[in-house]
């Protein structure tokens, strides 16, 4: 019967993708959006007209002209459905290839927002002098790189990126492209003098075959009770932006999915929408949906064995992208954005790690985080009082388990004022920071930007006496909106005022003006609800029509919000707050392309289920190739109360992001590690203190990212780009450059895992040796995954640097010797790196640090292990012109030794072990067992005490 072949394959479904509890209604549906109703629209008049269609933009031959350093082209665009209105088309080369495309209405009735790029870019790029345009009658072209050619097609207006004569991107293939024209309501060809009304309306037929016809919610419009007055009319812009030789694209974060993100276009009836980029507060999120979240980063990788490239929309407003796979092999892209210019740089790879370079000189990298931040942090709303968060460092301690950072949550604030403590629970905050500060820890309090209305609430009273708030549609009064601390308002941080305000604010030191006077330099912030989230707002955040700075409307720059803003004023202020500068830690919610400059991110309100736990990582990943890679999703699910099993599974999760945090919601049961029973209890800190044994590991990834824009944590395409098998693989992940593959378990029940090596290498089990061996085409293995062990494998040919002294913070380790794990490649070689500096101050950038690379190398029978200096050779650094190996930091741990070093995988028992310069040193020989090319254990050869310096050059001789 049909009625019940409905019902059951709506409950296989629902067990297929378990739906949480996420108010749908709350939130807009492209086809309860205006905008991204009129881009799919076209899209779909497009595919019914099929060979017939043709885009009505053109670029006007005779206006094509190029700059004197013949570097940037400017053209004039214009659309056969208006032609007295003109745009200018700017396109240029940088001189690292990538291409700008820029386009904006000229002489228009209003101006489109036009400064998204200005927050994202870390400068503006330099324009390659190299290129030399070539002018044609049909297009302008130019060749540059290997093999790449930028052609600007005029009719249609067509730009397309080919190598080697292979179609890498391709801008308005389909002919989807539209910018519409500012307009007046009465006469909706606003430009066209002269025409009376029945030309009007001649000429909306004449153009309904691309744009409909029924100017459908170009005035106003309507979602749940909000009413959005649009006072600029239809402003968005669609365009179509297609990959004909790539079968996968990932990015364009912040998104509950797979890292390659599937079709929106085809039968997955969870994927029906086009992917959103409007950054909201949604309640316990799905775990599989192309529903916006927090953060939005415009940036997408199209990725074949042949090449990566990217597009990055330099975009503020809110922004639909529909994906669509027409072939295995090919991918279709079509961007829809409320309002704002066409930006668009092109990315030409051609490598992943060109695609980062290129990325990362547009938007910047990572700040090098505090050493600290990398540690443990354990949150929840919300540790109650001081003496609460006392008793939670003291159990910690009791438990012997390692964490830095101790955080608050909204209820240390008196009626949610962030920074005035509520002196009832939080009398002593200043002792309560230093008691924590006493073990080398650090706190995170939250500071939210919703500042309650309240007149002796100075941030308050404050912002809104020197005109900084955020103002209502009508452009003068502020606004006000619900959010925890009841009728509250916002600073607007599109104001230089408004951020140089909010950076004073956290200055310990009395001043002029009102500062958190009861706070310290071990205090760091936190700020959540900066999409903004406002509870009695649509879709629980800012009426597009409220105003900015500059007379913006939020619907111009509403992604942007949450991040120039808040995080470059708190991070700032954090600066700034010291007689010594100091690295900031802020952890955001929301955030844009570039936001990875001044904090972290994590995944938000999360649920404590399995799926939940799977999809972090996936998330994690994606937001890592965005550039946004201080990431992490909450420990155990913000929501729930997860039992041991999931618990601990969660904890190796954690250990394996960038950003580690544990949290939990107001009613949710006490979950602190220490609070579990045996076994999990040991299972836990030994997992915490596998994290803190690996903390130069993540700092040495870290810094490599600042250098070279690569990701911290890193999917198999991105470190095997020609490895077919590879391109979906999102459950597994390389860590930096370190060698060290990881799967952790997200699934109940689970003994042993799959695990795919992509390569004819052999793996070493990190714990017990064993070793995996892969093959050329990629193979399969199966490891053991009991609930004490995640699955972690070390790739022949890494050396792995790490600190094993359980600590009770990550500064207690300063002075640790190291351990060096030296997996040899099938042919008997190594190396790997490690980057060390205070962790604390901005000295590294004087060059106080100190940089090694480790080098195994087999000559017959000897096989050398040296250590020699990388930061001589590391020329790109801008701090590393002034290097001196002798720097103040290299000599603070001059007694920081090698303690032992650990060599998997030698061919047979050395009979010797010197230290060259030194004598014979003290080891041991494990004989690996099992017969070669078959699952085995490898050889361990433990040198006790070698007898060396961490930061010095050294070299170990071991001949068999
Ligand atoms: C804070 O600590 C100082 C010094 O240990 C002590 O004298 C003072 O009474 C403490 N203040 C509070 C409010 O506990
Ligand atoms: C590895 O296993 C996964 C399923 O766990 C499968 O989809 C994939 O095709 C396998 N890969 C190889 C190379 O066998």
């Amino acid at each position: 019967m049909k009625v019940q072949g409905i019902i059951l394959s709506a409950a296989v479904l629902l067990l297929l993708h378990p739906v949480s509890a996420v108010k749908s209604g709350d939130f807009k549906t492209c086809s309860q959006s205006g905008f991204c109703r009129r881009g799919r629209a076209i899209a779909a008049r497009a595919r019914d007209a099929t060979a017939s269609w043709k885009s009505p933009y053109s670029v006007d031959a005779s206006s094509v002209s190029v700059s004197s350093e013949e570097a940037l082209i400017t053209a004039k665009v214009q659309s056969s459905l208006y032609p007295d209105v003109d745009f200018r088309l700017e396109m240029h080369v940088e001189d690292d290839g990538v291409v700008r495309v820029r386009m904006d209405e000229v002489s228009g009735l209003r101006k489109r927002y036009d400064e998204a790029a200005d927050w994202a870019l870390v400068k503006e790029p330099t324009i390659s002098s190299d290129i030399r345009w070539t002018a044609g009658k049909k297009a302008v072209s130019a060749a540059y790189g290997a093999g790449v050619e930028v052609v600007l097609e005029y009719e249609p207006l067509r730009v397309v990126v080919r190598r080697h004569g292979k179609e890498q991107v391709v801008i308005n293939g389909r002919g989807l492209l539209h910018m519409e024209h500012f307009r007046t309501k009465e006469t909706p060809v606003a430009n066209e003098e002269g025409l009376d009304e029945q030309d009007v309306m001649t000429s909306l037929k004449a153009n309904a075959w691309f744009e409909g016809e029924d100017q459908d919610a170009y005035w106003e419009e309507s979602f749940s009770k909000w009413t959005d007055s649009k006072p600029k009319g239809p402003e968005s812009l669609s365009v179509d932006i297609d990959f004909p030789n790539h079968g996968h694209v990932y990015g364009i974060p912040e998104h509950a999915t797979s890292l390659s993100l599937p079709t929106t276009t085809g039968d997955d009836p969870f994927f029906t929408e086009p992917y959103r980029l409007y950054n909201l507060d949604v309640f316990e999120y799905i775990a599989s949906s192309p529903m916006s979240l927090y953060g939005a980063i415009p940036l997408m990788h199209a990725h074949s064995a042949e090449s990566t490239v990217g597009v990055f929309h330099v975009v503020g407003s809110e922004t639909w992208i529909d994906v669509a796979h027409p072939s295995p092999m090919s991918s279709q892209t079509h961007w829809i954005s409320e309002s704002g210019i066409l930006d668009l740089f092109i990315l030409p790879g051609p490598s992943p790690d060109d695609v980062f370079a290129q990325y990362a000189r547009l938007t910047g990298t990572a700040a090098l985080p505090a050493h600290w931040a990398l540690g443990y942090h354990q949150c929840r709303w919300n540790y109650v009082s001081s003496d609460d968060v006392r008793g939670v460092q003291k159990q910690f301690d009791e438990a012997d388990m390692p964490v830095d950072v101790f955080w608050l949550d909204i209820e240390y604030a008196e009626e949610h004022k962030y920074m005035i403590w509520d002196q009832k629970t939080f009398p002593d905050p200043i002792n309560m920071t230093n008691d924590v500060a006493a073990f080398g820890r650090k706190m995170v309090a939250i500071v939210d930007p919703h500042l309650k209305r309240a007149e002796d609430y100075p941030v308050y009273s404050a912002a809104r006496d020197k005109g900084l708030l955020i103002k209502q549609s009508n452009g003068e009064d502020d606004f006000e909106g619900w959010c925890w601390s009841g009728s509250s308002a916002w600073v607007d941080f599109f104001n230089p005022d408004g951020i140089e305000f909010w950076a004073k604010l956290f200055d310990p030191r009395p001043g002029k003006e009102w500062s958190w006077t009861q706070s310290t330099e071990d205090i760091y912030i936190w700020n959540d609800m900066n999409e903004p989230s406002i509870f009695n707002g649509p879709e629980i955040t800012l009426q597009k029509d409220a105003i900015h700075y500059g007379g913006w409307e939020h619907r111009d720059v509403h992604n942007i919000n949450g991040m120039p803003l808040v995080s470059a004023a708190t991070s700032t202020g954090l600066i700034q707050r010291g007689d010594v500068r100091k690295r900031p830690f802020v952890l955001t919610r929301s955030f844009f392309a570039g936001t990875q400059r001044y904090g972290a991110m994590w995944t938000g309100d999360n649920l404590g289920t399995w799926e939940h736990m799977a999809v972090g990582i996936k998330m994690v990943l994606s937001s890592n190739i965005a550039g946004m890679v201080f990431a992490g999703s909450d420990v155990g699910g913000f929501f729930g109360n997860p039992d041991a099993e999931m618990l601990v599974r969660w904890y190796h999760v954690g250990i394996f992001s960038p950003f580690l945090r544990a949290h939990a919601h107001i009613d949710t049961k006490r979950r602190e590690p220490y609070l579990l029973t045996e076994p999990y209890k040991s299972y836990v800190r030994n997992i915490l203190r596998l994290r803190y044994s690996m903390l130069p590991v993540w700092y040495t990834a870290f810094r490599e990212n600042s250098e070279t824009g690569r990701p911290v944590v890193r999917p198999h395409y991105a470190v095997f780009p020609q490895d077919l098998n590879g391109f979906a693989i999102d459950d597994q992940f390389f860590l930096g450059s370190s060698g060290l593959l990881v799967k952790p378990v997200t699934r109940p029940g689970v003994t042993e895992e799959t695990v795919y090596i992509p390569e004819d290498e052999v793996y070493y089990e990190y714990f017990s040796h064993q070793t995996y061996h892969g093959s050329a085409e990629g193979k399969n293995v199966t490891v053991p995954a009991p609930l004490d062990r995640v699955p972690l494998l070390v790739r022949g040919g890494s050396i792995v640097p790490t600190r094993e002294r359980p600590r009770r913070s990550s500064s207690l380790m300063a002075q640790d010797p190291f351990t060096l794990r030296v997996a040899l490649s099938k042919s008997g070689a190594a190396k790997g790196e490690l980057y060390l500096d205070d962790g604390v101050t901005f000295a590294h950038r004087d060059g106080a640090l100190v940089w090694r690379e480790f080098i195994a190398a087999k000559t017959s029978k000897t096989t050398t292990i040296k250590s020699r200096d990388l930061a001589v050779e590391k020329p790109f650094a801008a701090d590393l012109a002034i290097y001196d190996p002798a720097n103040a930091f290299s000599q603070s741990i001059k007694n920081v030794r090698v303690e032992k070093v650990i060599v998997l995988g030698l061919s047979g028992k050395p009979s010797s072990v010197m230290l060259t310069g030194g004598g014979e040193l003290v080891w041991e020989f494990e004989e690996g067992a099992g017969s070669a090319g078959k699952e085995e254990r490898a050889s361990v050869l433990t040198i006790k005490d070698p007898k060396v310096g961490i930061a010095q050059d050294w070299e170990v001789k071991i001949t068999l």
